[in-house]
């Protein structure tokens, strides 16, 4: 983080210091990571103590100092260790982060939502922008009111370009997160049902996505998907410079003659203001390109030139593991972990780019389940399971109970009398699906894992990978 004192900290927090006997609080600078987890703290980092349903924060105080943190932001004073003491340590986290942006008016701000794609679009463009200069956009999806001043603490007075990930499970949680990192531009990638259980409705989540462009000021620019009716509306509530990205044909960063190469990779022409230019992308999926379409119109509005964000774009690689993450074993299988997270719409994603690769292949769809859809789930899961048939996959396993609505979709969508279609099979768990793939996997196979937040799938893929060096 830039370097704060605690009376800084106190001051911006409205927080009260307490320190240990013989401690100068005007001494203690705080210049190192900001962190809510004991073991990510580090020398001069403050820590900042949560009460979450499991653990209580201040109950870690003691571990984060001992990996040097230099204060940490309480509830409660915590003997022996430089506090600031709060109300709510949630609302001082924002508020720091807050001043940490107020502090750097220079560093451009970057705001990335939508149903599906942040991660992997806040990679991209993370990936692009770090050619130009010192970026901003941690590995994984920290996209809530943790993880989004989590992001923001770690820029320093040499961050030019900080690209945060906001996700929102209800109304008003975008706005919240808008305050404590304004943007100047802000992207939607897409309004789907991630969540709608909770929303209540798509219009909903429409509502939702589109705080981000509402928070953009008037000098500010918002990236909309034109291939999405909910976002291209979303036009009329920004008083933000729109740029319109997709396949549309009124888009003005359009994408054409797009084409996915065996591996799944996706080729296309991309037209811009600033030129017209060939991409082929290294990253499996076809959605990668809308992705892809949003990094592009945010690196130019950022000074990039076409040919240099087109050169990034094309050597970016998968950064946050788990999402359509390839590996090619030495007997011929290929296995797709994309078991970070799914919903339907990454699902239909996920098993477009595996009947791609699966050309002349035999196919596999190991599939768990797709949490928060809410009343819908069920009728969700079949709409999966008859994509899974129409999508000529040969082997779908549906792991977990919950999922059983998966199976009964594809079952239902499976013409009888059909030798050649999908064969259906349900097992309780991971561990089962494991047998029966160590029993069955052949030379040639392709095998997509895809499930909401299921770590045994994750693993399952991971296992089946086989160790390999550049993981960690
Ligand atoms: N633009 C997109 N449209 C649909 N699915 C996508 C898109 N981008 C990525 N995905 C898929 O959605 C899943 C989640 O991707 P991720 O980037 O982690 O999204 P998020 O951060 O929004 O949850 C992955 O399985 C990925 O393959
Ligand atoms: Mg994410």
């Amino acid at each position: 983080m830039i370097a704060l004192t605690l009376a800084e900290v106190a001051q911006v927090t409205g927080g009260s210091i307490v320190a240990p006997p013989g401690v100068d609080p005007a001494s203690v600078v705080v210049d190192g990571p900001v962190a809510t987890d004991s073991r990510e703290c580090g020398p001069g980092g403050l820590y900042v103590a949560r009460v979450g349903e499991h653990a209580d924060g201040h109950d870690f105080v003691a571990g984060a100092v001992d990996r040097g943190a230099a204060a940490a932001l309480v509830a409660r004073p915590v003997e022996g260790v430089a506090c600031v003491v709060v109300d709510d340590t949630q609302d001082a986290f924002a508020a720091l982060a807050r001043e940490v942006l107020r502090r750097l008016p220079g560093l451009a701000v970057v705001g990335i939502t939508g149903s599906s794609g942040k991660t992997s679009t806040k990679d991209l463009l993370g990936t692009v922008l770090a050619t130009a200069g010192p970026t901003v956009a941690p590995v994984g999806s920290y996209n809530s009111e943790v993880g989004v001043p989590l992001t923001v603490c770690r820029v320093t007075s040499d961050t030019r370009f900080l690209v945060v990930e906001m996700g929102a499970r209800g109304i008003g949680h975008i706005a919240y997160l808008a305050r404590m990192a304004p943007p100047g531009i802000g992207v939607v990638l897409n309004v789907g049902t991630a969540h709608v259980g909770e929303f209540g409705s798509r219009e909903a989540i429409a509502t939702a996505k589109s705080e981000l462009v509402v928070a953009l000021p008037p000098g500010g620019l918002a990236v909309l998907n034109a291939d999405d009716a909910a976002v291209r509306a979303m036009a009329a509530v920004t008083t933000a410079r729109v740029v319109l990205v997709g396949e549309a044909e009124d888009a003005e960063v359009r994408a054409t003659d797009v084409v996915l190469d065996g591996g799944g990779r996706p080729s296309f022409t991309v037209h811009t203001p600033h030129g017209s230019r060939a991409v082929q992308l290294g990253l499996v999926g076809r959605h990668h390109v809308g992705n892809a379409l949003a990094a592009l119109a945010v690196a130019t509005e950022l000074g990039m030139s076409l040919e240099s964000v087109c050169v990034a774009l094309e050597s970016a690689l998968p950064v946050s593991r788990w999402r359509m993450e390839v590996v090619e074993r030495p007997d011929g299988v290929t296995l797709v972990n994309d078991a970070y997270n799914a919903n339907p719409d990454s699902m239909r994603a996920a098993l477009t780019a595996l009947e791609r690769m699966g050309e002349g292949r035999r196919t596999w769809a190991v599939l768990g389940t797709m949490l928060e859809l809410g009343d819908e789930s069920d009728a969700l899961h079949a709409e999966v399971g008859a994509e899974v048939v129409a999508r000529g996959v040969d082997e779908l396993l549906v792991v977990g109970p919950a999922a059983a609505a998966l199976a009964a979709g594809a079952r239902a969508a499976s013409p009888a009398s059909s030798r050649t279609g999908t064969r259906v099979r349900e097992v309780t768990d991971a561990d089962d699906a494991a047998v029966l793939l160590d029993a069955e996997l052949a030379a040639g196979d392709v095998v997509l894992f895809k499930s909401s937040r299921d770590a045994g799938l994750r693993l399952l893929g991971d296992r089946l990978a086989g160790p390999r060096e550049e993981l960690t």
